[in-house]
This record gives structure tokens, sequence and C-alpha cells, in this order.
């Protein structure tokens, strides 16, 4: 997350990066024009967020186009949305692929064709990509595992709620935690379900689950989504109050009913930061057009998120918003300057 000083630090670069533009209209005439695909597996709050921070970081590139698409899970549509990309001439492609063995020959196809590709996130099969990034997946489960492990010293029945098979962060974090945990004498994981990252899909296995009568201590579910549609099962089943289930999830992202808002009131314990860092996949992008320098493998760091830091979290948000919002207040103005000055 940017601090604030840092907002403004931005702030400053692009008023410098905006003037200078104006100064030197013939150059910018001539920069070439980039357009790059974004293929996205859904349109839920995680990828809106990406979607958004590619977004604000493109005010600082007057010289690309975005073209986002959403499959809403389906692979075949994902594997459409990019053919189109392909006999379009994408200049380049941005694709988080919704499972890794439906989509990996489409991505090769686009990278063999000449079409530089950065895989976001959720990984293909073998390595026909220009550059991959994602967050830690083993990092966020180690953490997850530490975590269960120091906050519940009796130990206790675990329900794990994963996200789609043959996703490669469901595979992770499954690996990692249950490895640790399955070392733990105390520990039991009584079930472990695939939920497909979906609130309503882990809303409706809680539900059965309860009424089938398994005892349940801590849900440890692979994202907020999953871990907040399981505690409204459950709090349908006992009522709010008398609901003792502990629940953790993985993205804690701010913004209206994510995360951290669950944690802050209460419905989750802790999430674990899984970053979605849209303007680090703008930036790289624009080092591979630009022939810059890049790393082929990025890896971005976890952290855990509980109740206190999810409210410097939740303020530090709140103050980012406000800056942005300035950011693409003053775009505004230098781009309507710009055109009169045109
Ligand atoms: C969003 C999401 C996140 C999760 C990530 C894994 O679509 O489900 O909640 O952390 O994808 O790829």
């Amino acid at each position: 997350m940017k601090t604030p000083i840092s907002i403004s630090l931005l702030l400053l670069s692009i008023l410098a990066t905006a003037s200078l533009s104006l100064l030197s209209s013939c150059s910018m005439q001539e920069k070439k024009q980039f357009v790059i695909g974004i293929s996205q597996p859904c349109d839920d709050a995680w990828r809106q967020k990406m979607n958004e921070e590619m977004r604000r970081e493109q005010l600082f590139h007057t010289n690309i186009t975005l073209e986002f698409r959403n499959s809403e899970y389906d692979n075949a549509r994902q594997c459409a949305d990019i053919e189109e990309f392909i006999s379009k001439g994408v200049d380049l492609l941005i694709v988080s692929p919704n499972v890794a063995d439906a989509l990996t020959d489409v991505v090769s196809k686009a990278y063999n064709s000449g079409i530089p590709v950065i895989v976001a996130d959720r990984s293909v099969n073998g390595d026909d990509y220009t550059a991959f990034i994602a967050g830690d997946n083993r990092q966020v489960s180690r953490l997850m595992g530490d975590y269960v492990i120091a906050n519940m010293p009796n130990g206790g029945k675990i329900l794990e709620l994963k996200g789609l098979p043959n996703a490669s962060p469901a595979i992770q974090r499954h690996e990692t935690f249950s490895k640790m945990i399955g070392t733990m004498p105390n520990f039991e994981i009584v079930e472990s379900i695939n939920a497909d990252w979906q609130w309503s899909i882990a809303d409706h296995i809680m539900d059965s689950l309860l009424h089938a009568g398994v005892v349940v201590d801590m849900v440890v579910a692979q994202n907020d989504q999953m871990a907040m549609g399981a505690r409204a099962a459950a709090d349908r089943y006992f009522g709010r109050e008398n609901n003792k289930i502990r629940f953790l999830g993985v993205d804690a992202m701010t913004g209206d009913g994510n995360g951290i808002d669950a944690i802050i009131d209460g419905r989750l314990e802790a999430s674990f930061l899984y970053s979605s860092g849209g303007d680090k996949i703008i930036r790289l992008a624009m080092n591979i057009l630009e022939g810059e320098p890049y790393e082929r493998q990025q890896i971005l760091p976890s952290a855990v998120i509980n109740r206190q830091s999810a409210e410097a979290m939740d303020l530090m948000a709140q103050e980012t918003e406000h800056e942005v919002e300035t950011i693409k207040m003053l775009k505004g103005k230098v781009d309507e300057y710009w055109h009169q000055h045109n």
C-alpha cells in the first residue's frame, strides 16, 4: 500500500511529467502508442482493485491504451478473449489465467506469435511468457500456518476452503498450509473443500456441513470472500452472538464490504495480504514495451493483518483515495489545458 507521502511524491511527479509534456509537445506527439490487452478470469472486488490500480498507473503513461476483458470464471471464454487479442495484434498481453491447464495453450500461442506476455497472479504451465508477477502464495500460507499454531494453543478442528482446483494460488496455499498443520499433534483438518474463490459457494458448503453436524473450530479460507460467505452461513445457523467459530481469510483488501471491513467489524479474525499489484504490472509492461530492463519473476510480499493493523490500513487507504482523487482532478486540468494549447 502506498503511504500518503509516496502519493504526494507521485502527485509532484505527475505534475512535473505533465508540464514537461506541455513544454515538449513535439516529442510527446511522436511517442509510440501501445495497446495492452488485459484478460481477467472474473470481475470480483479484488480484480476491480487490480484494474483500478492499472488505470491509475496509466495516468503516468500518455502513450498506452488498456483494453479489459472479464471471462466470468469461464475457461473457454477466457481463451476466446485471448484469441481476440492475438488477432487484433495487441502490443502486449496481461493475463491472469482462470486455471492453468485450460489456458496454457492459448497463452503460449500469444507468446509464440511475438506478443510479449505478462502472466499475473495465477500461473500457466511451462514458461512460454515474458514475465510473471504475483503475490507470494507460499508466504501467505506459511503466515497462516504460523498464525493458527500461535493463536490456537490447544489445537482444534479446521475447515479449509480452497479456491478453484488447478489455479496455482489454490494449489500452493493448500500445499504449504496442510503440510504445516498436518504435522501438529492437536490439529485436524476436518474437511478441505474447493469453494472456487466465491462467497456464495462457501456459504452453501458451510451451510451443508453445519446441517450435517460437522464440528469446526476455525475456518481457514483461501480468500476473504469465501471466509465471509462461510461466516454468513454460520451466523445464520448459530445466530451471530452464539457463533464461536473463528474465521481467517486471504487478500486483506480495503474498501466497502471487503476483508479489512470484516476484520474491523469482527466477522473475520485476521487476513493475509495478497497484493493485486496492478500499478506494478503496468510499470513492468512499460519496461518491456520500451526496451528497459525488467525482472522476469516478481514476487510480492505478504503480511498478517489483524484488528489493529486493519484499522491502520483502513485509515491509510482513505488518505490514499483522497490523494488519488486529487491526482485525477489535476490530470483532468492538465489534459484540458493541453487540448486548448493545441
Ligand atoms: C480474485 C482472487 C483472490 C485470490 C486470487 C487468487 O479473483 O480470487 O481473492 O487471492 O484471485 O488468484
